[in-house]
């Protein structure tokens, strides 16, 4: 891990250290993006849980904003106790930040190594893991590599690096558990049974474009794209959710988290995000795991698992009819798919190629520079362009990761 050069700013007494008068055990979490959907969502289960679990303390100690931080700002004050430690990873938007009265005792940390150090702090039990894309990277790996109970939403970590997520968990004994809904369902399926799954089947809404034709994805317009039939969530995942690449990220992301390679895994599409993943055993028996579209639900599993407490997401309305279907993927109008099957496949430098590929090609068509249907096909054409290795480092894949966002905008006659 990077030493830390990260700035610190003391606003008043700074006393975040200082031994509380509850006795009760406290369940310290730093929430890594704290301003987005999962972050605030998750901020809201943190709320929830110091109501259904009173003999446990459930405070977010720490808590990061990028840009937004009016956010952080009302997050931090919507907590019981007010975090020790806020973290403005964006050292621009910081210049202008200036805490409120109430948050003056927290320690201030700027820039993303401030990132790091609080997922390492000694004083953290849980991090949640909800920055977006690659930036979640370094302070994701530095809080397995600390022992933490990770409850990772940055599905982008285990893209990039599954290989050395798993060396760092098997090192320091972290936890991992997952946020993302399908693969705490697949999660929360396999913990029915201790023999090794046969198969691990995704459920993908498919998006706001799942009955388009190529010809109107083609013309497709941000605004559509941002308009998920089922899920609220911030918009680079939305994108990811309209050209399936989601689901390809999904895939890498269970390859890794649960040591399966991708011939073991499937995925379908299942339009009413209830059914949230399904696991097949040995026998032909399949799991599945069935709940309202809501994230609270697993976040607040991957919080107090392996206890279960009442959720705020609403139960399933058992007095309606349920319409519940299952569809194949149309792998030719959604080509993303066999894409992440592919990189599933082969690992090594891939994941970091296709992850940073998609990142900046989900830029440029949000900022009106290319089509939609371009997003997958450069990811494609970057990937191919890449020299493949199978072992790389850490520092190979970060180096990659920025060779592949310059390539997709030469891809993209953005740059010569
Ligand atoms: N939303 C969902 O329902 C959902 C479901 C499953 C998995 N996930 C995964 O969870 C992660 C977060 O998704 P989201 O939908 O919550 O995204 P989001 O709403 O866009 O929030 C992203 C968070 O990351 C912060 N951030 C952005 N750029 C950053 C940077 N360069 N350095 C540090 N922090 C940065 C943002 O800060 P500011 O807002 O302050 O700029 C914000 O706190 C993604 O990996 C996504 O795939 C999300």
């Amino acid at each position: 891990m990077p030493e830390s050069n990260s700035t610190d700013r003391h606003f008043g007494n700074h006393d975040g250290d200082r031994p509380t008068q509850d006795a009760r055990p406290a369940q310290n979490i730093a929430v890594l993006g704290a301003t987005g959907s999962i972050g605030t969502a998750t901020v809201d289960v943190i709320n929830h849980l110091n109501v259904v679990d009173p003999q446990n303390r459930w405070c977010m100690r720490s808590a990061s904003g990028h840009r937004n931080l009016n956010c952080l700002t009302q997050m931090a004050q919507s907590v019981q106790d007010a975090p020790a430690h806020l973290i403005l990873s964006d050292a621009q938007a910081a210049a202008d930040y200036c805490p409120p009265p109430e948050l003056a005792n927290a320690k201030v940390s700027v820039g993303a190594e401030a990132l790091v150090e609080a997922a390492i702090d000694p004083a953290i039990d849980i991090v949640v893991a909800a920055i977006v894309g690659r930036a979640g990277l370094e302070s994701t790996l530095a809080a397995f590599e600390h022992g933490k109970r990770v409850a990772l939403a940055n599905k982008e970590t285990l893209v990039v690096a599954g290989p050395l997520v798993r060396e760092r968990i098997e090192k320091s004994g972290a936890e991992m558990l997952p946020v993302d809904s399908e693969h705490s369902a697949i999660f929360q399926c396999m913990g029915t049974c201790s023999s090794k799954p046969k198969r691990l089947i995704l459920t993908a809404s498919g998006g706001p474009f799942r009955t388009w034709s190529t010809d109107q994805m083609d013309a497709a317009t941000p605004e559509s794209a941002l308009a998920h039939p089922t899920w609220e969530m911030g918009p680079k995942i939305t994108i990811d959710s309209a050209t399936m690449m989601n689901k390809s990220l999904e895939v890498i992301e269970a390859r890794w988290l649960f040591d399966l390679p991708a011939d073991k895994i499937e995925v379908v599409v299942h339009p009413q995000s209830i059914i949230h993943s399904m696991v097949e055993f040995e026998d032909g028996s399949v799991i599945a795991q069935l709940s309202p579209p809501d994230m609270r639900l697993p976040i607040q599993y991957a919080l107090t698992y392996p206890r279960r407490l009442p959720c705020q997401s609403p139960p399933l309305d058992r007095t309606q009819t349920w319409d519940l279907s299952l569809e194949p993927v149309d792998r030719e109008r959604f080509p993303a798919l066999d894409l992440g099957f592919e990189v599933a496949r082969v690992g090594g430098t891939a994941g970091s190629v296709v992850n940073a590929a998609n990142e900046q090609a989900v830029g440029l068509f949000l900022n009106g520079e290319i089509r939609f249907t371009d997003i997958v096909q450069t990811c494609r054409r970057v990937l191919e362009n890449h020299s493949y290795q199978s072992d790389p480092s850490l520092e190979t894949l970060l180096e990659l990761d920025r060779w592949a966002r310059k390539e997709t905008l030469r891809c993209c006659g953005q740059i010569a």
